[in-house]
Formats: C-alpha cells, sequence, structure tokens
C-alpha cells in the first residue's frame, strides 16, 4: 500500500464516517466516560460534520486509501491556530497548520501506514509553504505520542481539551519543517 494521501469526496463520506466513529476512542483515555465519547462522536465525527469541513475554507480532509480503495486512515486539518486559539503562543513556526485528527484504522497500526501518511502530509504541507505543523494529544496516549516523538514532533506545553464537559489534558506537540 502506497498510503499516500487524496482529497475527501462525497462517496467517501459514509466510510469515512465508519471510520472516525471506530478510531476516535483509541485515543481518549481510559477513565473518559463511553457516553461522553459516542456524543462527541455524533456532534463531530458525523458525515455532516465531515460534509462541512470539506466545504470549510480553512479545514481539509484527506485520506489513505488500501489498494482496493478502502479508506484505513484519516487527517483532519485546520488552517494556522484556529483549532485551539489557546495554544497560538505555543507553536513557535508560522504559518503552521494544525492537525485535528490523524488516524488509522488499528488493524493497520504497526504496519508503517501511518509512517507514510505522515511523510505525504509532511510533503504536502512543505509544497504549501507552511513551516510547522503542530497538534495535541491525551499525555494518556502513550502510543501516539511515542509516534509524533519518533517523527520528530517536539513538546511545547500542555492544554486542556473539553470532551463533552470533560476536561482532558493534551500535550502540545510541534513538528518545524
Ligand atoms: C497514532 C497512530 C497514528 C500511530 O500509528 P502506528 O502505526 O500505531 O505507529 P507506529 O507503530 O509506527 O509507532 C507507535 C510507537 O509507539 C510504540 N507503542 C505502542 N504501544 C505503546 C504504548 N502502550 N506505550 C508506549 N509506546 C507504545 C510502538 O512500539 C511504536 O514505537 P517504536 O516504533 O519506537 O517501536 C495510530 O496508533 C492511531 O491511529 N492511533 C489511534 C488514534 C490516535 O491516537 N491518533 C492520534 C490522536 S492525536
Amino acid at each position: 500500500m502506497t498510503a499516500r494521501l487524496d482529497e475527501v469526496v462525497e462517496a467517501d463520506l459514509r466510510p469515512l464516517r465508519e471510520l472516525a466513529s471506530r478510531t476516535f476512542p483509541l485515543a481518549c483515555p481510559p477513565d473518559l466516560d463511553a457516553g461522553v465519547i459516542v456524543a462527541f462522536i455524533s456532534e463531530h465525527l458525523s458525515e455532516e460534520a465531515f460534509r462541512a469541513y470539506m466545504e470549510s475554507s480553512d479545514h481539509e480532509v484527506l485520506v489513505c486509501r488500501a489498494d482496493g480503495g478502502a479508506i484505513v486512515g484519516y487527517v483532519l486539518l485546520v488552517e494556522g491556530t484556529a483549532m485551539d486559539p489557546d495554544c497560538a503562543s505555543q507553536v513557535v513556526h508560522r504559518p503552521t497548520t494544525g492537525i485535528s485528527k490523524f488516524y488509522v484504522d488499528s488493524e493497520h497500526h504497526g504496519s508503517g501506514v501511518a509512517s507514510r501518511m505522515l511523510d505525504d502530509l509532511m510533503a504536502r504541507s512543505r509544497q504549501s509553504g507552511v513551516r510547522s505543523v503542530w497538534l495535541a494529544t491525551n499525555v494518556a496516549n502513550a502510543r501516539a505520542r511515542r509516534f509524533y516523538v519518533k517523527h520528530g514532533f517536539e513538546p511545547r506545553g500542555n492544554r486542556i481539551f473539553d470532551v463533552g464537559g470533560v476536561a482532558n489534558t493534551d500535550v502540545v506537540y510541534e513538528l518545524p519543517l
């Protein structure tokens, strides 16, 4: 599998929503209430929500397809620091892009798909003139934190991320390009 990223199209919305619903819980802390997770998914990861991201000029949705065409990963990008203006002071390099979601289906974890997706994302970002990408991931998400650090992301600090009224502590990372 090349694991190149493609622009999302309307026909992707249903499988994308299904992938997003399956994978969002993987990034949540183990003690987060299941009802809170379900509510977040239905508000932010529905087909309507993804259609709105597609149509928004400051969002971009990219998908990674397996050789047969099935979507096995996706990325949601937000221009600048609009993803969380409270994090703006932690981002060193501008212009920047926020990585709001970076998810791979669990059967492809450890396969190299995520690394190739990230390489493609870096190439696209450099080409667009961006000087860094940044993101925030839960402190308890040890696998994602290890993945980002091994790919050169630098920790910048923390932020509080609200999931359904529950305050979660995230680590903020930036990757200079
Ligand atoms: C984050 C994600 C994209 C990384 O992709 P991946 O294929 O799992 O990544 P890799 O296997 O290349 O790297 C993961 C690293 O974490 C390590 N790891 C695995 N489980 C771990 C754990 N419980 N604690 C610490 N490190 C762990 C792996 O050994 C590997 O490090 P290594 O290459 O030095 O051995 C993928 O796991 C994913 O989609 N997770 C669910 C969604 C998510 O959390 N997204 C990020 C939200 S911001």
